[in-house]
């Protein structure tokens, strides 16, 4: 059966849009079926042509039913629904229906405290610090502020995913035909943290390029920056 992942969140303008569609790129990439479902009312439908993925038009509340039963009919497909801010109910349904759900979150105390309320209202969801310095000292400034405004969820975040200015060609109604090598590595080292924790394995990359998510890791550190998942057992 399809695997439902839900990108969701109340605070408006972090990066639900754009992580899901990256999500859908890498998951592709990896040799996944990917769907990636809009129900943003006040976004417009992207072209599906040149993606690695579809894209489903589910704006209104029958034809996000009618696409999540198509999904969950199929097997090996993965459907990626981008949520929107300020939609609490709503939030509330996707949850219910979601195998996981990911909360993406910017470098800022308001966008953690948001965050850090949707975790609590949502216990099985991850959160996703989004748009991420790359700068070192930026990025240590907003690994402080994560480890310590959110250490209570420490086993709940999920790697950073970087800032790329590229990822904004993902959100184009017509995607270019070559992406940049940066954008296509973040997707995959997204797509692959998500597929583990899905538990669902990774058999067609291709492994061409060296690991995004390896050399984020190695910039982490260790000790007292947890931002991987820790499963028990
Ligand atoms: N990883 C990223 N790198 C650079 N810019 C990003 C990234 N993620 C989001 N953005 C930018 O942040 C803004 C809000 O992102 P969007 O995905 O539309 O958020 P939401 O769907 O939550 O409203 C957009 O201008 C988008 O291009
Ligand atoms: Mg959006």
């Amino acid at each position: 059966m399809a695997k439902i992942i839900c990108v969701l969140g109340n605070k408006g303008g972090t990066g639900k849009t754009t992580l899901s569609h990256m999500l859908c790129q890498g998951l592709g990439l990896l040799g996944h079926r990917a769907a990636c479902i809009l129900t943003d009312v006040s976004r417009e439908p992207l072209s599906p042509n040149g993606r690695r993925y579809i894209t489903a038009d589910a704006r209104n509340g029958d034809a996000l039913t009618k696409v999540i039963d198509k999904l969950r009919s199929l097997d090996d497909w993965i459907g990626v629904v981008d949520g929107a801010g300020n939609r609490t109910d709503m939030d509330r349904r996707l949850y219910v229906m979601a195998d996981i759900v990911l909360l993406p979150f910017r470098d800022s105390h308001e966008d953690i405290r948001a965050v850090v309320r949707d975790l609590d209202l949502f216990p099985r969801a991850y959160a996703v610090p989004a748009q991420w310095p790359v700068n070192a000292w930026q990025r240590n400034a907003a690994d402080r502020n994560v480890t310590h405004m959110m250490n209570a969820f420490r086993h709940r975040i999920l790697k950073p995913v970087a800032a790329l200015s590229s990822s904004k060609l993902l959100l184009q109604k017509q995607v270019p035909d070559q992406l940049p090598s940066p954008l296509n590595r973040g997707c995959r080292a997204l797509a692959r943290e998500v597929l583990e924790v899905l538990e669902i394995g990774v058999d067609s990359d291709k492994g061409d390029e060296p690991r995004a998510d390896a050399v984020l890791a190695s910039r982490l550190p260790a000790a007292d920056m947890p931002l991987r998942v820790q499963r028990a057992g």
